[in-house]
């Protein structure tokens, strides 16, 4: 059995998904990744725009790379990955997205309801009062030679509501996938492992190691599931990869799941 046709199978037998994405699946759509040619560390140097002192310092700068990537997500639309894993919350009776991507793909086309464990590009925060503001347009930073930094109607600066390098993730977060996995039936109750799949796409799995979400899988019995056209730090700890761009494939693979 070929590959593709074993991600058909298992995705048919599901009854609990788990899909857990990084900067791949925003690729196809025009977004850079993070690491590799072309990527946006290449281009800057994570300590001058992702970190709190970064900020401190030179907030200017800070806001500048985000307001560009705020204005790059004008320019893009959603891609057939973000539209499969919308039409798999839908299908599954049980489906967790968890992504690390801060650009609001996922959400144009159709997710609801999602783990953003590194934040949001189109949200913003107040570093007095700490309230979080979505925002519908890049923030506007005024001529290059008189900037005005934007605020809180408190009077506070106003950050993007990113995780920076250094900061900490949401712990709710983690409990929820937590809960996720405690809640897989044990293996073999319906089906082979349970029915729990869990999907790792687009991601290099460099930051946090992933956060342990293949070791927990692992744990509970869940399959796993890779889809990115290059090997990643977590392919060793999955049962199936699919060596292509996720839209391109999802895109193939998803219509005859649903059907
Ligand atoms: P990376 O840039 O580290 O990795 C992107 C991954 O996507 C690589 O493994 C690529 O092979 C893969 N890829 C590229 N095109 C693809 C496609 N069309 N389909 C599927 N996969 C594709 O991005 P992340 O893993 O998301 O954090 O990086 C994790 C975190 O590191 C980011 O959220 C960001 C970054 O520093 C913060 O800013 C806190």
């Amino acid at each position: 059995m070929s590959e593709e046709a074993r991600l058909v199978e298992w995705l048919r037998a599901a009854r609990r998904v788990i899909a857990f994405c990084g900067a791949g699946v925003s690729a196809e759509s025009g977004l850079a990744t993070f690491r590799g040619a072309g990527g946006l560390w290449e281009g800057h140097r994570v300590e001058d725009v992702a970190t709190p002192e970064a900020f401190e310092y030179h907030p200017e700068l800070v806001w500048r790379f985000y307001a560009a990537r705020q204005a790059a997500l004008q320019e893009v639309e959603p891609n057939p990955a973000h539209r499969a894993l919308a039409e798999m919350e839908a299908h599954y009776p049980e489906f967790l997205l968890v992504t690390q991507n801060v650009d609001n793909l996922h959400e144009r086309a159709g997710s609801l309801r999602m783990i953003k464990l590194h934040g949001s590009l189109m949200e913003v925060r107040c570093t007095e009062c700490q309230r979080v503001t979505p925002i519908d347009r890049p923030v506007d930073l005024g001529a290059e030679e008189e900037p005005a930094l934007p605020r809180c109607r408190c009077g506070g600066l106003l950050r993007p509501n990113v995780v920076w390098f250094g900061e900490y993730l949401n712990p709710a977060h983690f409990e929820e996938i937590g809960t996720f996995f405690r809640q897989c039936p044990l293996p073999g109750s319906t089906g082979a492992a349970g029915g729990t799949l869990l999907l790792v796409i687009g991601t290099s799995g460099a930051v946090g190691g992933g956060y342990g979400l293949t070791t927990q899988a692992r744990r509970y019995g869940a399959r796993i599931v890779e889809i990115n056209p290059e090997l990643s730090a977590l392919s060793l700890d999955v049962d199936l990869a699919l060596r292509e761009p996720a839209g391109q494939l999802l895109g193939r693979v998803w219509p005859q799941v649903r059907s």
